[in-house]
């Protein structure tokens, strides 16, 4: 199958809903990452996914939608709270779990009796949803386990002759996967995985937010995953990736020592990059910058061969929770602490 590159105009969206109709596999850009989106109620059409990404079939995929109304016929219940949230987070990067109906395929929900829905805030996606008619089920559009891709760039490397089309809507804002949550009573939700909505946001919201302990620890042996991509290895390039934890001096020193021709350290600035003796990338110095870029950057690392990679540890607060989640998971939870 020849991919064809589709630009934003209304002629390429239309091009690109046609497809969607016809059962087949387009990468759109939304405000986080790029999805591989089909219509989410065509078990065929969502088969192509997994199909196109590798992914495991227990793996569930989040379900977009571009109005209020369409969430009714995909779930059987909606909380109070799930209305409170959805309306001071929606349209933007928060995925809400919720008991689904059986209008949504068995293959889209991974076999389970719930379901993801997000409200994208990104112009392209929600024209294409609106344009299409049809919810569109979209996991992130990387080969399953590989980083997250941030441009149209990324998708094509990774899904050309795989799949129909690909939406150039230029570069995710956001940068890491919308934060997805759990409504555990009217008044508490767990977050699962970690985005650009904090718990701090969600707790103006919320009178609790709890944070999966295994947003930040590998699950032990026996432990179960109350959502299934916390069981799969996310976010890895083929270089190792370790995080590494302390001041930047210690940093220094420790990399300083590893200078090697395939091993490659990962600062916050370009300032930081200059005073080190080995390769070296940055990957900015605020939680937002940090998450724009951090996947860009693990791409760019294959391209240069990267064989081992030092990647300086971002605080956990904010935003920097999301990213430090991703890397943790990208270092399959190996950290060195200076
Ligand atoms: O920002 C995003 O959410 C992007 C863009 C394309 O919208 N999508 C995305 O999808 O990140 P994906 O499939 O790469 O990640 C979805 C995560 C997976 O870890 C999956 O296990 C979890 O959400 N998930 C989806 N539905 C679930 C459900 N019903 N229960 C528990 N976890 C669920
Ligand atoms: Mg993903």
């Amino acid at each position: 199958m020849d991919t064809i590159l589709l630009g934003t105009d209304p002629k390429d969206l239309e091009e690109a809903a046609k497809f969607i109709q016809d059962g087949e596999v387009v990468g759109i850009p939304t405000e986080t990452v790029y999805g591989l989106a089909a219509d989410a109620l065509n078990p065929g059409a969502v088969k192509k996914i997994f199909q196109a990404k590798g992914r495991p079939a227990d793996n569930p995929l989040i379900v977009h939608i571009s109005a209020w109304e369409q969430i009714r016929p995909l779930v059987t219940k909606i909380p109070k709270l799930a209305e409170k949230l959805a309306e001071k987070f929606w349209p933007g990067p928060l995925t809400i779990i919720l008991p689904k109906s059986d209008l949504v395929p068995e293959i889209t929900s991974g076999g389970l009796d719930t379901v993801g829905i997000r409200m994208p805030s990104h112009p392209v996606a929600r024209a294409l949803i609106t344009c299409s008619n049809r919810p569109l089920a979209a996991p992130s559009a990387n080969i399953s386990g590989y980083p997250s891709t941030t441009s149209a760039q990324h998708v094509m490397e990774d899904m050309h002759g795989k799949i129909a089309a690909v939406i150039d809507g230029g570069i995710c804002s956001v940068g890491v996967e919308s934060t997805v949550i759990m409504l555990e009573s009217e008044t508490r939700v767990r977050i699962l995985r970690p985005g650009f909505i904090t718990a701090e946001m969600l707790k103006t919201v919320a009178d609790e937010v709890i944070i999966d302990p295994a947003i930040t620890h590998d699950l032990q042996e026996g432990q179960q995953a109350r959502s299934p991509g916390m069981k799969y290895k996310h976010y890895s390039p083929h270089a190792k990736v370790f995080l590494v934890e302390g001041n930047f001096e210690a940093f220094s020193n420790f990399v300083n020592q590893q200078n090697q021709e395939d091993t490659w350290a990962v600062t916050f600035s370009q300032e930081e990059c200059d005073k080190l003796n080995c390769h070296s990338l940055s990957y900015g110095v605020s939680d937002a910058e940090q998450a724009q870029q951090i996947f860009g950057v693990l791409r760019h690392l294959d391209e240069l061969h990267a064989k081992t990679v030092y990647v300086r540890s971002p605080k956990t607060d904010g935003v920097g929770l999301a990213v430090y989640n991703r890397l943790i998971r990208a270092a399959g939870f190996e950290v060195i602490h200076l």
